[in-house]
């Protein structure tokens, strides 16, 4: 069975477009909340919920990651920049798990993903303030040998490889090739002894090839399951995404 964690991101995206600036607006008037979403996605089946608290906090706002982890019963996956300021927050909040995710031009390779060879010592420190707390970590990483490796010796227990290079090229040339490079991403990752996890861009089409590829444990969705969930509801979203993830 591979897992599936819910990104709630663009929920509190459609929020923000509203009430950014209406401090003042409380309880069921600031819409949509995400909180509810995501307890609604955990009855569908969801098994966590992921957030994204940026440095900006263009979405997710710092109140939203503290309702969430007091309300849901899954897991609460904390994505978030391999900061001093974020670390400080995650060991505060506990979520069970963290995400490092690039988002200053510096940290980022090509592809999109956390370049962890060129940040090899600031990843390093959160790897091990996280490990120290017995929060798992994640490494958002392109699947390329290198990034895989290093995310290994660090001593991070997940990676969760960027398939967007792949979602981007699924109607074009190059889908043989993006997938056949997350295949091998995938079986280097599991030899090196990660758990791999896999996310961005996948969607209801493109997931009957992306469920084939090798060791998956978990998927993580916003964009196309929040997408869907605007005309059928959350729910039916939720139960025709694992349908196709575990046919
Ligand atoms: N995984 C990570 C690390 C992300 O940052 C995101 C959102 O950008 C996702 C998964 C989900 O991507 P999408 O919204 O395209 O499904």
């Amino acid at each position: 069975m591979i897992l599936l964690g819910i990104n709630i991101d663009h929920c509190a995206t459609v929020r923000e477009a509203r009430y950014r600036d209406a401090v003042e607006a409380v309880g069921g008037a600031v819409e949509p909340d995400p909180i509810a979403l995501a307890l609604l996605a955990e009855r569908a089946g969801a098994d966590g919920i992921t957030a994204h608290l940026r440095e900006d906090r263009r979405h997710v706002q710092d109140r939203d990651i503290w309702r969430l982890r007091e309300s849901i019963a899954t897991r609460l996956n904390l994505e978030m920049a391999c900061t001093p300021e974020m670390v400080k927050l995650a060991l505060e909040l506990k979520p069970a798990s963290v995400c490092l995710v690039p988002e200053s031009r510096e940290e980022i390779t090509t592809e999109g993903g956390l370049d962890v060879v060129g940040n090899r010592e600031k990843v390093k420190v959160c790897v091990d303030a996280m490990n120290a707390a017995g929060i798992k970590t994640s490494l958002f990483i392109d699947p390329d040998e290198p990034q895989i490796e290093l995310a290994a010796e660090l001593g991070a227990p997940w990676v969760e490889l960027h398939t967007g290079a792949y979602a981007n090229a699924y109607f074009g040339d190059k889908r043989a090739q993006e997938f056949q490079r997350l295949r091998l991403g995938c079986a280097r990752a599991h030899d090196c002894g990660l758990t791999v996890n896999a996310g961005h861009g996948i969607n209801y089409v493109n997931i009957a090839e992306v469920r084939t590829l090798p060791h998956l444990h978990e998927l993580n969705i916003g964009h196309s399951i929040i997408s869907r969930a605007l005309f059928t509801g959350i729910e039916e979203a939720i139960v025709t995404m694992k349908a196709r993830m575990n046919p």
